[in-house]
């Protein structure tokens, strides 16, 4: 095939750094919502549950994705949670009606089933507050419940429920995606960032060392992006930490090429907040500076949901199960790609979500579970992109899209390792048609290139499924290497996620 006649080149240089890898940024999100829950981290009933019923090979799957955080009970099903219905002997726990996705939620996993069971992931969980149809004392009592250690009514109640030590919970949601109108409880920014500094408040007052995300706008294109989150922050600055982002990206009428931008849309939205927060910051004269969450983030083809009001009313039901390309899993590399460019302000990232809904991982009631192919990127970005986040100066070929206009075809970003020096380099072709030459110039070196994968396919629409669930997976890409003036010299095949993995010469 030949190549893309303009190489693409980059440097690599320890001194461009951006910041620091925060383990956070690498979050995911399991929601009450289709069967995430129940029939995929939780099945009591599957041959490979373990006696808290949580199955076993979901749960090594989530440790071989790398994830290191996990929002729960919500999105949208947190706006009309009763978190009480959820604690306590199960059999006397409640069959509710969940407005959210018109299904009967059960209650047989609640915070104490959860909590215990991301804690023996060594998953740091994130909780949502019910700010929808509840507020300051649901929210006031939930801290209390998960986080004093006893003495009071509601830690009183949670040791009586089993659960002798407290769970400690740090980072905390002050509800989800409330600008939105199909929010149950949806509010005005005003009604909202009174809300949200209130119950931010009673929750300080508990515990001190609470951290809170107030919620920004639900994506980038609402009407009131902007202006939502300067009104909420003008009432919630002094008490919150973070404000929300979530942006779910999907190829639309067939434009591929713009799809495989995503990123450029990503990065135009994390500079939109950082400017909006630090406007509010100068009109208030803080010197607090607030950092990003990007807790709901994915490919999905939301085009295709009928909406909530169409589904039938059931328990578990097969909601958003979207199966993933080769296409797919390069963009959320990519979308990944962008949350780290943004070390510096972007403190947490959640992919959503976890287990079937729109997720890495797939499970089948009493049946196997398999990685989707979007799974491998965040995989080996988790495991490898640590230390400190190096700006790349690249030139770049472009290639021309309908939502961006000209774009480059390169899409780096790079990672080193104080203590090791290593360096990771992550690096997308958005060509669709060609093989791109990239020549790569580390300084400080001399270097060796331990390894080049890459996610590509002859079929970009190739996925997995429990039949082939293999078919998709990183190939290592042989012929790239070190030239005689220590650089890297490879091609990237056309539409692909590519990771290469430098270290010191020593000797
Ligand atoms: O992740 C699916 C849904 O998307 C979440 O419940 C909601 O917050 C968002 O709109």
């Amino acid at each position: 095939m030949p190549h893309s006649p303009t190489p693409a080149h980059l440097v690599l240089d320890p001194a461009f750094t951006v910041g620091q890898v925060d383990p956070r940024l690498l979050g995911s999100f399991v929601e009450h919502m289709g069967r995430c829950v129940y029939t995929g981290i939780y099945e009591p009933d599957h041959p490979d549950a373990d006696t808290d019923g949580f199955r076993t090979d979901v749960a090594a799957l989530v440790r071989e994705l790398g994830t290191t955080l996990v929002r729960y009970p919500g999105g949208n099903f947190v706006s009309g949670y009763h978190w009480e219905d959820g604690v306590g002997p199960r059999h006397q726990r409640p069959r509710r009606l969940d407005l959210a996705w018109r299904s009967v939620e059960t209650n047989q996993v609640g915070t104490n089933e959860f909590l215990t069971w991301a804690a023996r992931l060594g998953l740091e969980p994130m909780m949502a507050v019910n700010l929808g149809t509840r507020g300051i004392d649901a929210a006031r009592a939930l801290v209390e419940y998960c986080n004093i250690p006893g003495g009071t009514a509601w830690s009183d109640l949670r040791v009586s429920h089993g659960v002798r030590q407290p769970h400690g919970v740090r980072l905390w949601c002050l509800g989800n995606e409330v600008d939105g109108p199909w929010q149950t409880g949806h509010k005005s920014a005003a009604e909202y960032g009174r809300l949200a500094a209130e119950a931010g408040k009673a929750m300080h007052q508990v515990d001190p060392s609470v951290e809170l995300v107030v919620c920004g706008s639900s994506h980038d294109r609402m009407d009131t992006f902007g202006t939502w989150e300067r009104e909420v922050l003008r009432h919630t600055y002094d008490e919150v930490d973070y404000v929300s982002l979530h942006c779910y990206y999907e190829e639309l009428d067939g434009d591929r090429a713009s799809f495989l931008a995503s990123g450029v849309r990503m990065d135009a939205h994390i500079a939109d907040v950082v400017s909006t927060v630090d406007h509010v910051r100068a009109t208030l004269g803080s010197r607090k500076r607030l950092r990003l969450s990007f807790d709901e983030w994915n490919v999905w083809y939301a085009a295709r949901f009928p909406g909530e009001r169409a589904l039938e009313l059931a328990e578990a039901p097969r909601l958003i199960e979207d199966r993933y390309s080769v296409t797919d899993a390069v963009v959320v590399g990519s979308l990944l790609m962008s949350l780290l460019r943004h070390a510096d302000r972007v403190a947490v990232g959640c992919l959503a979500q976890l287990v079937n809904v729109i997720a890495p991982i797939r499970s089948e009631p009493r049946g196997p579970s398999w990685r989707q192919t979007t799974f491998h990127p965040f995989a080996l970005t988790a495991r490898h992109a640590r230390g400190t986040v190096l700006r790349v100066a690249a030139d770049s070929p472009t290639v021309d899209t309908p939502a961006f206009g000209p774009v480059p075809a390169l899409d780096a970003v790079a990672t080193r390792e104080e203590e090791t020096g290593r360096l990771t380099l992550l690096a997308v072709n958005r060509g669709q048609e060609h093989p791109l030459p990239l020549r790569a110039t580390p300084r400080g070196g001399p270097y060796r290139l331990v390894e080049h994968l890459a996610l590509y396919d002859e079929d970009p629409d190739a996925t997995n499924d429990a039949e082939a669930p293999d078919r998709v997976r990183p190939r290592r890409v042989p012929d790239s290497g070190m030239d005689a003036e220590g650089q890297l010299e490879a091609l990237l095949p056309p539409l692909s996620w590519n990771l290469f993995r430098l270290e010191p010469v020593t000797d």
